[in-house]
């Protein structure tokens, strides 16, 4: 067993690769760098800080006990007690029922671009509409989506780890600031509304509205939990959506499977999932000493998941490269243990509904203009245009059946 910090030659290539898929040289691709990190093993940079990408490794460090809880989004209030009121306020079967919402709101988008005959999936679906739906949940007006979403966005690159292994602040940062400055004030409004007008079936207004066992946040704890819910929500299903529409152009046989039988939405968004992750990193403080395969991780120590890299080991997918939705290869997207993602039957529901009309109403669809195009940040990976040509698009009134959840 290897104590930390890794020394040698091996450690200091491994390092290097590390640096360059975080500074984000490799966008278009960064499965080949990724994998090559998984086979170098933990990487350490430094004293406290170590990168996994084994599946067996990130798996570990997703279940153990956590120090100081490194969320998606970095909440001040306790992480623990905004985790459990959104459980409660937002169950998972809840999100059942948002179907028929969430069908209408991807027709309405098609509906819109219809009449171009191109789309462009991520400003036309990927964003529109996971955007709706959040606001729908949060009780937020359809009309401040534009503002809404210019915010939402720049909190992307907050997710990525620039201090942890530089220290350095970026330009990005900083507008995430400024960007979640200007959510929380524009949430706080939104709460004190709740509070004059009592009675409403919101989001907020559930979270600021005792439950059964008396619990309720304060203004200040649900406007976190607005803060958290967007900025963990919102980039990473419109990547999920872009992304998945990506990996149909990229194998149209599988439009006509999915045309056949949209019960395949669900194969194919695990494994646009597995294989191209919205969030490619996360990052734990380990809360206890970690006796991981190999190598011993001391309490304290700051563990940077490669989850991308996670779910191309071979070690879990018989094929790690290949796009083979059904298979039985697992995924770490949506975290697991104690952080297992809340929105995931949400995301889920998103995408399987996007992917099955897009599949039944654009006729012919194939990739338009030039290839596809990567925002900057490296923990989210997101498209940022995706040019679409179809022969048509077929009117919304088709049969449908919601996807399976
Ligand atoms: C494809 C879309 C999504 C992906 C890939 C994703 C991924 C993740 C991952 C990996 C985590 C665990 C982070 C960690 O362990 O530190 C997480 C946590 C979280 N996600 Fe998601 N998520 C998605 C969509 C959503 C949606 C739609 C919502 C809410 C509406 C949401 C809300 C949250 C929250 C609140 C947490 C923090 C949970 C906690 O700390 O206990 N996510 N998500």
């Amino acid at each position: 067993m290897r104590p930390s910090p890794g020394t040698g030659n091996d450690q200091e290539d491994a390092r290097g690769l590390v640096l360059r898929f975080l500074d984000g040289d490799v966008r278009a691709d960064p499965y080949p760098l990724l994998n090559r990190i998984r086979e170098a093993g933990p990487v350490w940079l430094g004293d406290g800080v170590v990168v996994l990408s084994s599946h067996a490794h990130c798996e570990a460090a997703l279940h153990a006990a956590e120090d100081a809880p490194a969320s998606a989004a970095g909440c001040p209030v306790s992480a623990a007690r905004l985790r459990s009121a959104v459980d409660r306020a937002f169950p998972a079967d809840a999100v059942t029922g948002l179907a028929p919402l969430v069908r209408s709101l991807v027709d309405d988008r098609l509906d819109s671009v219809a009449t171009r005959g191109r789309l462009e999936a991520v400003s036309d679906l990927a964003h529109p509409v996971p955007m709706a739906v959040l606001s729908h949940l949060l009780g937020l007006p359809a009309g401040d989506a534009q503002w809404l979403h210019r915010r939402a966005s720049a909190l992307a690159p907050a997710l990525d780890l620039g201090q942890a292994p530089t220290g350095a602040e970026t330009s990005g940062d900083s507008a995430a600031r400024r960007a979640e400055t200007e959510l929380a004030a524009y949430l706080a409004e939104a709460v004190a509304d709740r509070r004059r007008r009592t009675g409403g079936d919101d989001l907020l207004s559930r979270l600021i509205r005792a439950d059964e066992h008396g619990e309720r946040l304060n203004d200040a704890e649900a406007v976190s939990a607005g803060l958290l819910l967007l900025a963990s929500g919102y980039e990473t299903t419109s990547a999920l959506v872009s992304g998945g529409i990506l990996a149909l152009l990229r194998a149209p046989h599988e439009i006509d499977t999915l045309r056949r039988d949209p019960a395949h939405a669900r194969h194919l968004v695990e494994e646009t999932l597995r294989l191209d992750p919205p969030l490619q990193v996360v990052r734990r403080r380990a809360g206890t000493d970690l006796d991981l395969p190999g190598t011993r991780v001391p309490r304290g120590t700051v563990t940077v998941l490669l989850l991308a890299a996670a779910h191309r080991d071979p070690a879990v997918a018989a094929s790690p490269d290949v796009f083979a939705p059904g298979g039985a290869s697992p995924h770490l997207a949506f975290g697991a243990g104690p952080h297992h993602c809340p929105g995931a039957p949400l995301a889920r529901l998103i995408a399987r509904t996007v992917l099955v009309r897009f599949a039944q109403r654009a006729l012919a669809p194939r990739f338009a203009l030039g290839s596809p195009s990567y925002r900057p940040t490296a923990a989210l990976r997101g498209l940022r245009a995706l040019w679409v040509d179809a022969d048509g698009f077929a009117p919304r009134d088709l049969p449908w059946q919601p996807p399976a959840a």
